[in-house]
């Protein structure tokens, strides 16, 4: 292949994304795990699925960074996942060491690459990458909107009984308790889902959005969602290596933009080649802002957690 993805972390969500990555055949993956025989042995069964899945996407498995040399996308998933009782927020000083040294490395051995950063919790993570890497704000970005909105689909074609494919949903704001669905640009096949439903059933299907992470982890009880985060990470890298420019929600460094200065938050961005090439200005009510600000303070509490980490 002529694109190269390197994904940290061989555990269930950098799995999951390396076999998809491979099996849609966008690029040649490298997987990295900090714990020996892991990342390679992960590969090489992905290797040897691979006759069988029809595709020629190379993959291999390390323990050190020069293999993930040149990258075009490096996907972080390294860091602990909660379990049932903790929130992603629990998870704070263990990851940002984590995410703060896997950055230093990536960034090192692929000066070029865009980050997509997947350990949580995600939006203080994004700020950790930012500032190890000292990546431009276009190439580093967090994934948690899309696997948010993506949740929002599959309840509202649950509820409707019609195709996922005709559903679109955005979610703003931090990927937390806080996070704020927007079902006025919900929509079924273009018809916003405030036509279609209730104000119950709405709330419902929202609610059950925000609480979605906490739902798989209390049925799992050993760690959290894996097969919709990796297909969440797998799709923004494909808007990037592909070029396609899609407008996903994305954890993005916003400038202003919403009235929010300097703090990653989830909003639709448009990715390309380079990475975040534009953030997706949308009008929001009163109410949506006050949602996304208050979101967004929970955000910046935790940035907060970081300066005394440090
Ligand atoms: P997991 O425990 O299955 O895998 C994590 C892997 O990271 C393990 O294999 C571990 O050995 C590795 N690791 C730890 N320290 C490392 C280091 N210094 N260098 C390289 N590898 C290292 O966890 P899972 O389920 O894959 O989740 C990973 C992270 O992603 C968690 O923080 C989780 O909360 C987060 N997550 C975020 C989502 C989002 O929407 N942003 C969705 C799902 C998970
Ligand atoms: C999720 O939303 C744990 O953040 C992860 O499933």
């Amino acid at each position: 292949m002529d694109k190269k993805v390197t994904v940290v972390g061989a555990g269930n969500v950098g799995a999951t994304a390396a076999q998809r990555l491979a099996e849609k055949e966008l690029c040649d993956v490298v997987l990295i795990d900090i714990i020996e025989g892991v990342p390679q042995g992960k590969a090489l069964d992905l290797a040897e699925a691979a006759p069988i899945e029809k595709h020629d996407a190379h993959i291999v498995g390390a323990n050190a960074y020069e293999a993930s040399a040149g990258s075009d996308i490096v996907i972080i998933t390294a860091g602990i996942p909660r379990k049932p009782g903790m929130s992603r927020d629990d998870l704070i000083s263990t990851n940002a060491g984590i995410v703060k040294s896997v950055t230093k490395e990536v960034a090192r051995f692929s000066p070029k690459a865009s980050l997509i950063i997947v350990s949580n919790p995600l939006d203080a993570m994004c700020h950790v990458a930012f500032e190890a890497s000292g990546f431009p704000k276009n190439r580093v970005m967090g994934m948690a909107g899309v696997l948010d909105s993506a949740r929002f689909r599959a309840f509202i074609a649950m509820e409707l009984n019609v195709s996922v494919e005709n559903t679109h949903a955005f979610v703003l704001g931090g990927h937390g308790d806080t996070m704020v669905p927007l079902p006025r640009y919900s929509t079924v096949a273009g018809i916003p889902i405030t036509e279609l439903l209730s104000k119950e059933r709405i709330d419902a299907l929202v609610k059950r959005t925000a609480n979605g992470g906490a739902e798989i982890v209390s049925l799992l009880k050993t760690g959290s969602a894996y097969y919709a985060p990796a297909s969440a990470a797998v799709e923004m890298a494909e808007s990037i290596l592909k070029d396609k420019k899609k407008i996903l929600p994305c954890a993005a460094y916003l400038e202003g933009e919403y009235g929010i200065q300097g703090l990653f938050i989830g909003v639709p961005v448009k990715l390309g080649r380079n990475g975040i090439e534009e953030v997706i200005q949308i009008r929001i009510t009163e109410a949506e802002q006050a949602a996304l600000n208050k979101s967004a303070a929970a955000v910046r509490e935790l940035v907060e957690v970081l300066k005394k980490l440090k």
